[in-house]
């Protein structure tokens, strides 16, 4: 028998107090896969990853999730919904959506504390995955008295914590210092390797291959464009519509001019 989709979403529309943000959109994710999701501001990729949570629910089309339909009345039937959430996990753009515990510890614990893991396996879990994302030092701290790359560490951890099947990250790496940045893209890129489905929504061109496998980008509410990134990144024209490439300043003796521009990915040897 064939595998249904991770994910299939057919002509979904969503919209906010009568502002669109989905208009249409169709995709079907495997399960396994690894997709980034490329877009302008206000394209929807927040809002898909929302959706793809079931966090949200179409005002028209379907969604479902592993050949279910992901709707308001399976996430109301009890098994359905601890299953789908213990493997779906959302990490949200902004942080401080997603914290809410006393202190770091608190926050990374919350979720393997409600997973009744015993004493010992939550002690060890929370430890190691405070030691992966660096915030060990932090633990006691209050996770809203921290600058925004820590928090944003901390959303990841408290995720990555309880090792879910599929992460929906959004904009991971914004907001933290490069180090932060590449350890985040390495992890990516090991669960790229594994049966994990990730998806990421990101602006940042250079990393959508080490992350990714398929590449969709958003326009206006729906899917503008999908393929490898190897192909979309070819593809200028689409990217200057959907505002990935952007104008450098450049200045000849009394003249500024402006001219739109790709960074192209630079690899380096070790
Ligand atoms: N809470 C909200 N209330 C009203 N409108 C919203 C809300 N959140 C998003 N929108 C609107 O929905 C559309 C899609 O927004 P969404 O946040 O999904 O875009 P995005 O691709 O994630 O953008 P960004 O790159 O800025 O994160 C935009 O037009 C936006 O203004
Ligand atoms: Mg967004």
């Amino acid at each position: 028998m064939l595998m249904p989709p991770m994910f299939e979403l057919r002509d979904v529309y969503f919209e906010y107090d009568g502002i669109p943000a989905l208009h249409g959109l169709s995709v079907q994710i495997a399960e396994g896969e690894s997709v980034a999701l490329l877009g302008a501001n206000g394209s929807g990729k927040s809002t898909l990853l929302r959706i793809l949570d079931a966090l949200y629910f179409p005002s028209h089309g379907q969604v479902s999730f592993s050949g279910r339909p992901l709707t308001p009345e399976a996430l109301h039937q009890e098994e359905f919904a601890l299953s789908f959430r213990r493997r779906v996990a959302l990490v949200f753009q902004n942080p401080d959506v997603q914290l809410f515990n006393p202190t770091v510890f608190d926050e990374v614990a919350f979720g393997p504390l409600q997973m009744q893991w015993s004493k010992e396996e939550v002690l060890s879990r929370v430890g190691a995955t405070m030691a992966l994302m660096g915030i060990t030092h932090l633990r006691d701290r209050p996770p809203y008295r921290l600058s925004g790359g820590e928090k944003k560490r901390v959303a990841l951890a408290s995720v990555i914590v309880l090792d879910p099947d599929v992460l929906l990250l959004d904009e991971p790496t914004s907001t933290l210092d490069p180090r932060s940045q590449s350890q985040v893209i390495d992890l990516i890129q090991e669960w790229k390797g594994s049966s994990k489905t990730v998806i990421t929504a990101t602006h940042q061109l250079e990393i959508v291959d080490d992350i990714a496998s398929r590449v969709l980008v958003l326009e206006e509410g729906r899917v503008g464009a999908t393929g490898t990134a190897a192909e979309i990144l070819a593809n200028y024209e689409l990217l200057l519509r959907a505002n990935l490439v952007h104008a450098h300043r450049h200045s000849h003796g009394t003249i500024t001019h402006t001219h739109p521009h790709l960074h192209s990915h630079s690899k380096h040897e070790h």
